[in-house]
């Protein structure tokens, strides 16, 4: 994105857990700032170590690259032990040929790793159909602060001893301690998908066709909702338009089920309101993805400012009325730029990428995004997590005593402060 730059006075690139373990125990001696990095996709700045060096406390990146072992699939149990460099796309494939599938997917999924998806609770395109990541993570090996290793590491799927330590480190952002392996569900793949692209007058035509879909006996397994401008974006860059009629919107709907799914869809497209035209194709449908997946990069490379990108969620009912609210913030006479909205419709998570943004301008209009989502009852980081990106506005997210609690946990597990300083408590 551009957006953020760091410095780090040494990189270390360990292999194992207990390479990790001695690097952190020395860290702690020593008084050392430690920038935890697995594949570098996060977009909120969280694996970029702090731009201005404390002259008193180096920082080193620790990067997981070199742990990338996968173990054997536990087909009956469904579950997988992977080290934390390992990355999505080897973690799926490896499932893949066991007749199973990682419930975690995203357009990064070639370098976004399993210490990365886990420590950020990644959402991604499957959520709506298998949860977040947290909830696909069994059990958890990871180094603490002070060197020690804590390895809770059992495929039981009733096991309800105390606290959920885990589900804690999953979406810590790297501030409590560095996760090195995690134990993963894993999930059926779906049955019969029908993947279509489907050209609409308006976001809520998109969620009523979602409900139509479902009330026709569809399971869901991906709802992805995109405008105009950002399909127009991706072609200039390359990309194919994915169906003949333009429209506001575009919902990329992949669904599946038993027997006949392709005609069941194609009943409900016939008779759902606001349906200008569709592309429909068998699963898995990568030419209808592409054009998804391909929005990050072409609005990287478009815009003449560092791209403010928030990742916001709202209440389902209230999607239409938010996109319309945020596209007028976007034109107004305070704020002109470029929006570029898109994001997982089904889960109400959309991404406002807003382009040639005068710098001076980044935080006000930050602020105004985030009041009109407050407006509409939403949150201020649906999937994208913290950062250093949202540091400043977590209590528009949580309350004092939440956010107190949360910084009593970061001191007891974290007492001098040397885990991913700056990411998630400013
Ligand atoms: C996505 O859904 O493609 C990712 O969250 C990336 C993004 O928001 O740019
Ligand atoms: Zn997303």
């Amino acid at each position: 994105m551009g957006r953020y730059t760091g410095h780090a006075d040494a990189v270390v690139r360990p292999r194992t857990t207990d390479e990790v373990a001695a690097v952190v125990t020395l860290c702690a001696a020593e008084g050392v700032r430690i920038c935890v990095q697995g594949g570098n996709t996060g977009l909120v700045g969280g694996s970029v170590p702090p731009s201005h060096p404390d002259g008193s406390r180096p920082t080193i990146l620790l990067s997981t690259a070199r742990m990338t072992d996968v173990d054997e699939i536990d087909i009956v149990g469904q579950s997988v032990g992977v080290q934390a460099g390992a990355s999505v796309a080897t973690i799926d494939t490896a499932a893949g040929r066991a007749g199973l599938m990682f419930g975690v997917d995203l357009a990064s999924r070639e370098s976004a790793t399993a210490g990365g998806v886990v420590a950020t609770n990644a959402g991604g395109v499957r959520m709506i159909r298998h949860g977040n990541t947290r909830s696909q993570v069994l059990g958890i090996e990871a180094v603490l602060a002070d060197g020690r290793i804590l390895r809770r590491w059992s495929p039981l799927v009733k096991d309800n001893v105390g606290y959920d330590i885990p589900g804690l480190l999953a979406g810590s952002e790297g501030t409590l301690a560095v996760i090195t392996g995690v134990l993963l569900r894993l999930v059926r793949p779906a049955t019969g998908a029908e993947v279509a692209v489907i050209a609409l007058r308006a976001v809520d035509d998109a969620t009523a066709l979602i409900g139509a879909a479902r009330d026709a006996g569809l399971t869901i397994e991906a709802a992805e909702l995109m405008t105009d401008a950002g399909v127009t974006l991706v072609h200039e860059h390359g990309g194919r338009r994915p169906v003949a009629t333009a429209a506001p919107f575009y919902l990329l709907l992949e669904v599946s089920g038993t027997g006949g799914v392709q005609d069941v869809l194609l009943g409900v497209l016939e008779t759902a309101d606001g349906v200008l035209d569709a592309v429909v194709e068998p699963g898995p449908g990568r030419a209808l993805w592409e054009v998804r997946e391909r929005h990050t990069e072409s609005i990287s490379r478009s815009t003449a400012t560092p791209v403010v990108k928030l990742d916001v969620s709202v209440p389902i009912h209230a999607l239409g009325d938010a996109v319309a609210d945020l596209e007028a913030l976007a034109g107004s006479r305070d704020h002109r730029c470029r929006p570029i909205l898109f994001g997982h419709v089904g889960d109400g998570n959309i991404h406002v990428n807003l382009l040639d943004v005068p710098p001076d301008d980044a935080d006000g209009l930050t602020e105004a995004v985030f009041a009109v989502i407050a407006g509409h009852g939403g949150s201020i980081s649906a999937e994208h997590g913290i950062g250093r990106a949202k540091s400043a506005w977590t209590h528009l997210g949580r309350s004092a005593v939440d956010l107190a609690t949360m910084r009593a946990i970061k001191d007891a597990l974290d007492p001098q402060g040397l885990l991913n300083p700056g990411v998630l408590f400013g």
